[in-house]
């Protein structure tokens, strides 16, 4: 699919099914969540740009690669974004981090936006929005709305599961923002539940319900 890439490792897929399972305690999901969000990491910023610098090591002067640009900003919708997050600041400890909490108004239509922290010069940055779940996309789309609004123009979109509606609308939305994510699963219910998805990605990694 154009502007979708699965992230198709073996070790991201055998750790899906393991949190997929009803069964799976809360403990593990956690664990398995923030394993799984820093081999999603390492794929989402494989082709960032490097420049070259002059190190010295304990023998000699050489050329080395090193991260290019401004740092990295992780944006988490909440709350389930910041169950990715964990993991993905292992990997970019000097990343930033923004939080978005947006809900989409049922009469209006219109995303609300209840919270939102974003480092400075959005625009010269790349932004890795995460969100577990693209179910409608309407949180996502408006995250994302949000973030443009204040300047971001590099975006790329995380998440763990993908339904194909989803896709549907954040493509017609964001068209310039590529997404990342581990499976493009069936369908969505009637509750708006991805299937056969995982179950509420929220209630599993905080124990709620
Ligand atoms: N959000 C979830 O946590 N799970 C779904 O299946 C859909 C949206």
């Amino acid at each position: 699919m154009d502007g979708v890439t699965v992230i198709d490792h073996p070790l991201v897929q055998h750790k899906l099914t393991i949190m997929r399972r009803k069964e799976t305690s809360t403990s593990s999901f956690r664990r398995l969540l923030r394993e799984i969000s820093t081999l999603l990491c390492y794929e989402v910023t494989r082709d960032l740009e490097l420049t070259m610098e002059t190190i010295e090591t304990p023998l000699t002067e050489m050329q080395s690669p090193i991260l290019e640009g401004k740092k990295l900003v992780f944006a988490s919708i909440l709350r389930a974004g910041n169950g990715l997050l964990e993991g993905m600041l292992e990997l970019v400890p000097a990343a930033r981090v923004a939080h978005v909490g947006v809900y989409r108004d049922h009469e209006t239509l219109q995303a609300v936006e209840y919270y939102f922290k974003a480092p400075e010069a959005l625009a010269e940055r790349l932004i890795i929005v995460v969100d577990p779940m693209l179910a409608t996309g309407n949180s996502s789309i408006a995250a994302i709305e949000k973030l443009k609004e204040r300047g971001a123009k590099n975006i790329r979109f995380l998440c763990l599961l993908a339904a194909p509606e989803g896709i549907r609308n954040f493509q017609e939305a964001h068209p310039d923002v590529p997404i990342f994510t581990a499976s493009i699963d069936s369908h969505l219910n009637e509750k708006g539940y991805i299937m056969p998805g995982l179950g509420d990605a929220g209630d599993r990694m905080y124990g709620t319900k």
